[in-house]
Formats: structure tokens, C-alpha cells, sequence
């Protein structure tokens, strides 16, 4: 049994203001989702403000990207231990807006989830195929590139700490969510490789969530699937109200 995780990934959205009403109006409403465990990923210059809203709740604060190096001379880059000074316990890795535009590779982004794990973060890892990719019938193949390089050496003991994020990149941002069959094939599939690399008692227990266009009005058919165990939201997450109709549809996954 895996309980679900409704992540709300705020990107690049907000100021201190909103981003703070946000996360209160969510603390005030976690309650009436009780069967989901609840986080929201601010852009890191709010993480200290929305960290102290729902600091003792049930909601828990991730960031949206790190760095792998603990400190130095990297300009720009915030560190992991930063992360956890600040509160966080989930970190997103590897979106795939950070993997297209700003050019990160898998081996990059391998660095990044050792270094989390190191520090005792949780990595929300994404994987997910371009459109033309899926066209070109190449889904799988892809997914299964991108999981061998975004998980190279990790021991079972530390795949067990990692929750992967299946994000398809043509259902981000543009309303076209994946049928729940489509998202369950490739949640299924991941979950195979986990048991390939590892065994099957690691991949039952890994978390697998499914992003992309996630609504109140859709998430129900998603949340359902025997191997989505959750979701990592983001337009629908900056509204409270779909944020937690989300959330409230959450249910622990069973198979
Ligand atoms: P979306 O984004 O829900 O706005 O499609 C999801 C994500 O990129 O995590």
C-alpha cells in the first residue's frame, strides 16, 4: 500500500505575498484531505516565508531545483544543506523545463538526486517523453533512457528514498492531460524497471506520481490507477480550492 502524494509545484509564479496566502489558505483546508499527504514547492525565494506557514502542519515544503555541490564558488546555485537550513524536505529534480530549456542531462541530474539523498532530501524526480517522441512510438524507450541515467548507482536503499514524477512534457502547461491509460502504462513500466534494477518489494514501495494539466476535474480517473500514486501539480496548484479538490481525491494505491 502507497499513500498518495499531491505535490503543488508553483514554478516561477507569485510574489512573497501571494505565495504566503497560499500556503495558509492551504494549511487552513489540509484537513479535509486526509488521505493525502500534502506538499507545495514555492520558487526559493519564498521558501522561507511559506516554510514558516506551514512549518508543524501537515503540508511539507519542497524546492523546485538544487544544485549538487554543498558549497562554493557557483554562482547563482543554491545548495541541498541550504535547502534543509530552510526547512525543505522534498526537493523537484530533473523537470523537464530545467531538462529542455535549460539544458540539463540525465547525468546531470544524477548528480543532483545523490546529493539530495546525501543530505537526507527527497527527490521529486521527473522523467517524461516530448510529443514527437511519443509519436514516433518511442515512449517507452525513452523513458527507460532517461531512468537509467537519471538513477545511475543508486543502491536500493536510496531508490527507496527517491519518489519519480512521470511528467509526459506534451501534457505540461497545455491542458492535454494524459488518459489515464497512458499514464498508467508508463507508471506501470517504471515500476517494472525499479523491480529489473532492483526487486519488486523496491518498486511496490516506490512512490510514482503523475504530472502534467492535473485538475479537480480530472484527477480522479488518474488517482485511481493502480500505479499512480499521486500528483505533481502545477497551474492547478497556485488555486487553493483546485490544489485541495485535487488532494481530496486522493486515495491509498493498492496492486
Ligand atoms: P501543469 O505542470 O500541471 O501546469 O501541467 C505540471 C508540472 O510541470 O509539474
Amino acid at each position: 500500500m502507497r499513500r498518495q502524494l499531491i505535490a503543488g509545484n508553483w514554478k516561477m509564479n507569485l510574489n512573497r505575498a501571494s505565495a504566503v496566502a497560499l500556503a495558509l489558505q492551504i494549511v487552513e483546508k489540509a484537513d479535509g484531505c486526509p488521505r493525502a499527504d500534502l506538499a507545495v514547492c514555492p520558487p526559493a525565494v519564498y521558501l522561507e516565508a511559506v516554510g514558516k506557514v506551514v512549518a508543524g502542519s501537515r503540508v511539507g515544503l519542497g524546492a523546485q531545483n538544487m544544485f549538487y555541490q554543498l558549497s562554493g564558488a557557483f554562482t547563482g546555485e543554491i545548495s541541498g544543506e541550504m535547502l534543509r537550513d530552510l526547512g525543505c524536505q522534498y526537493v523537484i529534480l530533473g523537470h523537464s523545463e530545467r531538462r529542455n530549456i535549460l539544458g540539463e542531462s540525465s547525468e546531470f541530474v544524477n548528480r543532483k538526486v545523490h546529493a539530495a539523498l546525501n543530505l537526507g532530501l527527497t527527490p521529486m524526480v521527473c522523467v517524461g517523453e516530448l510529443l514527437a517522441e511519443r509519436e514516433a512510438g518511442d515512449t517507452a524507450q525513452v523513458i527507460r533512457r532517461q531512468f537509467d541515467g537519471t538513477f545511475s548507482g543508486l543502491n536500493a536503499e536510496e531508490m527507496l528514498r527517491v519518489i519519480i514524477a512521470y511528467e509526459p512534457v506534451w501534457a505540461i502547461g497545455t491542458g492535454k492531460v494524459a488518459t489515464p491509460e497512458q499514464a498508467q502504462e508508463v507508471h506501470l513500466q517504471l515500476r517494472q524497471l525499479i523491480a529489473e534494477r532492483y526487486q519488486e518489494s523496491v518498486a511496490q514501495q516506490v512512490k510514482i506520481l503523475y504530472g502534467g494539466s492535473v485538475t479537480a476535474e480530472n484527477a480522479g480517473g488518474l488517482l485511481s490507477q493502480p500505479d499512480i500514486d499521486g500528483a505533481l501539480v502545477g497551474g492547478a496548484s497556485l488555486k487553493a480550492e483546485q490544489f485541495l479538490g485535487i488532494a481530496a481525491q486522493a486515495r491509498d494505491t493498492q496492486n
